[in-house]
């Protein structure tokens, strides 16, 4: 496994790649990873089989973090990713630091930004308002480095992953994007870096958003129902949890993520719940 963190090493290497015509699968990461993002790695590799090569990034993106957020305290541990990621057969990972990433002092040197200005407003857009421009900018550096021709992202952060598709769509970016399962801890939280910031009382009770998911999956089994009725019962059903504070609950279409007033199979549902300063994220498809 080789370990690149210049810009020109990495795009000298993807290029010499594509001229063979070798296929190149890419898992972008913010590093800390666990079995959610292996499986994307996984993934990465069943397309590209084996004579492809399956590129992994490990860059924390100051961009996608608000002033008052964990940019600097994101839990990183580079030496036990690489160890995971070398055992997974992954050819090259990309670690650039920030002069690579957003060149002068402070990002000084760089003042060009991607926005996507429809799916990317409501729900987190809405909470951390800078949040997408950063993820849309990165994401849009990344590809021009590691020109992949397949990108895999998780289902767990399903707007994300909406906004890049339409980035690459509306761009006209030449490359697949995957989004594969999220993974679930034995109870049902879903797997995220973030769940290390959860002491033991507020890891309990943290299930609270899974356990949200699958009563709004029974509330719509037989019969649609109120969005705004489903959304109130929720709320309720949530902050019983006694360090659950509520971000939002969400009922929209799963295409144009536009909200919905009435809850039916087939709605998406996503919310976000902090317990202490900790933000979690979740979503279903009812
Ligand atoms: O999902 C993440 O970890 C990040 O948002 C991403 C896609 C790696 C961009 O920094």
């Amino acid at each position: 496994m080789q370990i690149v963190s210049t810009i020109t090493a990495m795009q000298r290497l993807a290029k010499k790649w594509q001229r063979t015509g070798t296929r190149i699968g890419f898992v972008p990461t913010m590093g800390y990873l666990h079995a959610g993002h292996l499986s994307l790695v996984k993934r990465a590799r069943q397309v590209v089989g084996k004579s492809g090569k399956v590129v992994v990034s490990i860059y924390v993106n100051p961009t996608q973090f608000g002033p008052k957020e964990d940019l600097a305290k994101y839990p990183r541990d580079l030496k036990r990713d690489l160890k995971s990621l070398c055992e997974m057969g992954v050819d090259v990972v990309f670690t650039p630091n920030d002069a690579e990433m957003y060149p002068g002092k402070t990002g000084s040197g760089f003042s060009t930004y991607v926005v996507e200005e429809k799916l990317s407003r409501p729900m987190e857009g809405a909470s951390r308002p800078t949040h997408f421009r950063g993820v849309t900018t990165v994401v849009t550096k990344l590809f021009n480095i590691v020109l992949p021709d397949v990108a895999v992202f998780g289902q767990k952060d399903f707007q994300q992953a909406a906004v890049i598709q339409r980035m690459v769509a509306d761009l006209n970016f030449p490359l697949q994007i995957i989004v594969a399962p999220t993974l679930r801890e034995r109870d049902g939280l879903a797997m995220s870096s973030r769940n290390k910031y959860l002491d033991a009382e507020q890891r309990a009770q943290a299930v609270i958003l899974f356990h949200a998911l699958q009563a709004a999956q029974a509330a719509v089994k037989k019969k649609s129902i109120s969005a705004a009725r489903l959304k109130a019962d929720l709320k309720e059903f949530i902050t019983a949890a006694p360090l659950a504070r509520l971000d939002y609950v969400e009922f929209f279409d799963p295409e144009t993520l536009q909200p919905v007033a009435q809850v039916k199979r087939g709605t998406q549902m996503a919310l976000a719940v902090f317990f202490g300063k900790t933000r979690l994220i979740d979503n279903a498809r009812l």
